[in-house]
């Protein structure tokens, strides 16, 4: 078999036991004669799926009762029209965090459903960062208040949750569940699932039900969170594999336990950034007290280097690092299921190609 080392800032590398275990049963689960992508989302085999999923996510992230999981469809570019539609209402504002592409988006959205006000921007500052929380301005009777904990292009991360009297919604694509945190200080965070968690085309989402419920009640049904969770998510036919993956992925790491996960994680970064940082051939574009776990983005001196470094990392067997088409470079995205021999691998070429280039 030829897996490669890939880098991909999602769809993202998935653990090959969750891989091998969804080919095992892809033609026939457990003996049931039918694929998962063939069974109803209401018999006993994918109810049983479906719960774990939900009940797995639920303690990973240690949250309780007050919580609802849910899976959307439309990834998390959908949550950031849901949120204004369900929580911004007329003669309301919302406040946003703008500190990257990712925020910018989300802001983007709001602004076609009501009052948005930019609490801090540092979108456009190089090196990328999140805001001091001192500089944030959070609004008196804001709606509620938006960050992007990790902007997946730019390999900024929030290190420093703030504090607001508003409502915290959080979007966590690219850092759900990658170091410790304590999620209940978020009344909603959501993420799409192509990162850390399974395929692409579902969100999943943690919201407060007392949140939920002062949603906008005039919604369509599809568009409106109560609705999912008064149907534990099964309003529609949900995507019934992406959940099964989903399910598939918090197994492991249950198994794993999440300080191994964390730690390794916090490993396997430190190895590339100490990397970059002991040499001037290789730059990392973030703010040093903001670099992502996740994603690490750095530049070579030239970018015909850069053309030359990705295209002989493919050669040995390292795919995907070509940075953002908005900002070049290179980004080697390194989430949960991104083995730590890979990591060691990109290090000694970078090594090894700063000595033959530098
Ligand atoms: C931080 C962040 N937010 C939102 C999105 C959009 O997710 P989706 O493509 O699932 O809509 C992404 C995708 O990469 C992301 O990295």
């Amino acid at each position: 078999m030829a897996r490669i080392y890939n880098f991909s800032a999602g769809p993202a590398v998935l653990p090959l036991e969750a891989l091998q275990e969804a080919q095992a049963d892809l033609v026939d689960y457990k003996g049931s004669g039918m694929s998962i992508m063939e069974m109803s989302h209401r018999g006993k085999e994918y109810d049983a799926i479906h719960n774990e999923a939900i009940a797995n996510a639920k303690e990973l992230l240690g949250i309780g009762d007050d919580y609802s999981l849910l899976f959307i469809q439309g990834g998390a570019s959908l949550q950031f029209a849901m949120i204004p539609m369900n929580f911004l209402g007329e003669n309301q504002s919302a406040d946003y965090i703008n500190a990257g592409a990712w925020g910018a988006k989300a802001i983007k959205e709001a602004g076609l459903i009501g009052n948005v006000n930019v609490a801090a921007d540092c979108q456009k500052d190089i090196p990328t960062r999140m805001p001091d929380l001192a500089e944030c301005n959070w609004t008196d009777g804001a709606a509620y208040a938006h960050i992007t904990t990790n902007e997946t292009i730019s390999g900024a991360q929030m290190k420093e949750i703030p504090k607001v009297e508003a409502p915290l919604i959080a979007d966590m694509s690219s850092d759900i569940l990658s170091r410790k945190l304590d999620y209940t200080q978020f009344d909603m965070f959501y993420a799409g699932a192509q990162k850390n968690l399974g395929p692409s085309g579902l969100a999943m989402v943690a919201i407060k039900n007392e949140l939920a419920a002062r949603g906008n009640i005039g919604l369509p049904s599809m568009l409106k969170y109560q609705s999912y969770i008064d149907a534990n998510s099964l309003f529609n036919t949900p995507p019934c594999f992406g959940i099964y993956m989903l399910c598939l992925t918090t197994r492991l790491l249950k198994k794993k336990g999440m300080d191994a996960v964390f730690a390794e994680n916090a490993e396997k970064a430190a190895m590339i950034y100490n990397t970059l940082d002991a040499t001037d051939f290789y730059r990392g574009t973030a703010k040093t007290d903001c670099r992502s776990d996740m994603n690490i983005t750095f530049r070579l001196p030239s970018e015909e280097l850069e053309a030359l470094f990705i295209s002989q990392a493919a050669e040995a067997g390292m795919k995907q690092l070509k940075g953002h088409r908005s900002v070049g470079g290179i980004r080697a995205s390194i989430y949960n299921a991104f083995p730590i021999d890979g990591v060691k691998c990109l290090v000694d070429f970078m090594k090894d190609f700063e000595q033959r280039n530098g």
